[in-house]
C-alpha cells in the first residue's frame, strides 16, 4: 500500500508518518526533509533562495542521502559524508525553505525522486503535495490540521528539547506566513486532496491519531 499524508506546517505529519510506518514495517519517507536539506546547501553556500538560478545550481551539487534510522525510525539525513539532521531544523532554514520549494524547477527534480521512491509501495510518505502530485494514486491519502496556535505550541515544545527559545507569537507569525506562502504558490501547493481524509489533531494525542490512522489502513485494505 500507498499512504500519502499531507497538511500545514506543525500539523504532526512527521510524528504520524514515522509511526504509522513503523507500525506496519513500511519505509518512511519525510518529503519534508528533502526541501529542508536543499535549503540548508543554498544558504550554506551564501546563494538567494528567491533567485530560482542560484537555486538551479545548488540542486545540481546537491549530495542527498535519506537514511532511516532504525531506532526512532526518523529520516537521518546527509550531503555527502556531512550530516545535517539537526541541522535543517533551525528556524533560518524554516524561515527560507518555502521560497526554495517554490520554484518549479525544484518540484520537479523532488516530485522526480520522490516518485522513485515511492514505486515499489509498502510507503508512507508526509509532506504538502503528496495526495495531490508525488502518489495520486495512493491507497490512503490523510490531511492532517491542527489549529494554528496548537502548531505553533507543539513546534516551541520541540525548539525548547533541543535549546532554541522562541515566543508562541513569534512562531504562530512564522507558521501562517509558510502556511500562506506554501497553499498560494502556484506549483503543487498544499492543498487537500479531493479524496484526502481530514483529521483535525488540536485535541487528540499522538496516539490517538496513530490509532485512527492505523484503523483506516486496516479498513482499507479489507476493502481491496
Ligand atoms: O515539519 P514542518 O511542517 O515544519 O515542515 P516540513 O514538512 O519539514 O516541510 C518544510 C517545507 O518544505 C514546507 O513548508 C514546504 O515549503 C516544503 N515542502 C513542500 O513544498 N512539499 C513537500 N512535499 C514537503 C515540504
Amino acid at each position: 500500500m500507498k499512504i500519502a499524508i499531507d497538511g500545514p506546517a506543525g500539523a504532526g505529519k512527521s510524528t504520524i508518518a514515522r509511526k504509522v510506518a513503523a507500525g506496519l514495517g513500511y519505509l518512511y519517507i519525510d518529503t519534508g526533509a528533502m526541501y529542508r536539506a536543499l535549503t540548508y546547501h543554498v544558504l550554506a553556500q551564501g546563494l538567494d533562495p528567491l533567485d530560482e538560478e542560484q537555486v538551479k545550481s545548488a540542486l545540481d551539487t546537491l549530495n542527498l542521502r535519506l537514511e532511516t534510522a532504525s531506532s526512532e525510525g526518523i529520516n537521518r539525513v546527509f550531503l555527502g559524508a556531512q550530516e545535517i539532521t539537526e541541522q535543517i531544523r533551525e528556524p533560518q532554514v524554516s524561515q527560507n525553505v518555502s521560497a526554495v520549494s517554490s520554484h518549479l524547477s525544484v518540484r520537479k527534480a523532488m516530485v522526480g525522486l520522490q516518485k522513485g521512491l515511492a514505486k515499489n509501495g509498502n510507503v508512507v510518505m508526509d509532506g504538502r503535495d503528496i495526495g495531490t502530485a508525488v502518489m495520486p494514486d495512493a491507497d490512503l491519502k490523510i490531511y492532517l490540521n491542527a489549529s494554528v496556535e496548537e502548531r505553533a505550541k507543539r513546534r516551541q515544545k520541540e525548539l525548547l528539547a533541543r535549546g532554541v527559545n522562541v515566543s508562541l507569537k513569534e512562531l504562530i507569525e512564522q507558521i501562517s506566513h509558510r502556511d500562506f506562502l506554501d497553499s498560494t504558490r502556484k506549483i503543487s501547493p498544499l492543498c487537500k486532496a479531493d479524496d484526502a481524509i481530514e483529521i483535525d489533531t488540536t485535541h487528540l494525542t499522538v496516539d490517538q491519531v496513530v490509532e485512527l490512522v492505523l484503523t483506516l489502513v486496516s479498513r482499507r485494505e479489507k476493502s481491496v
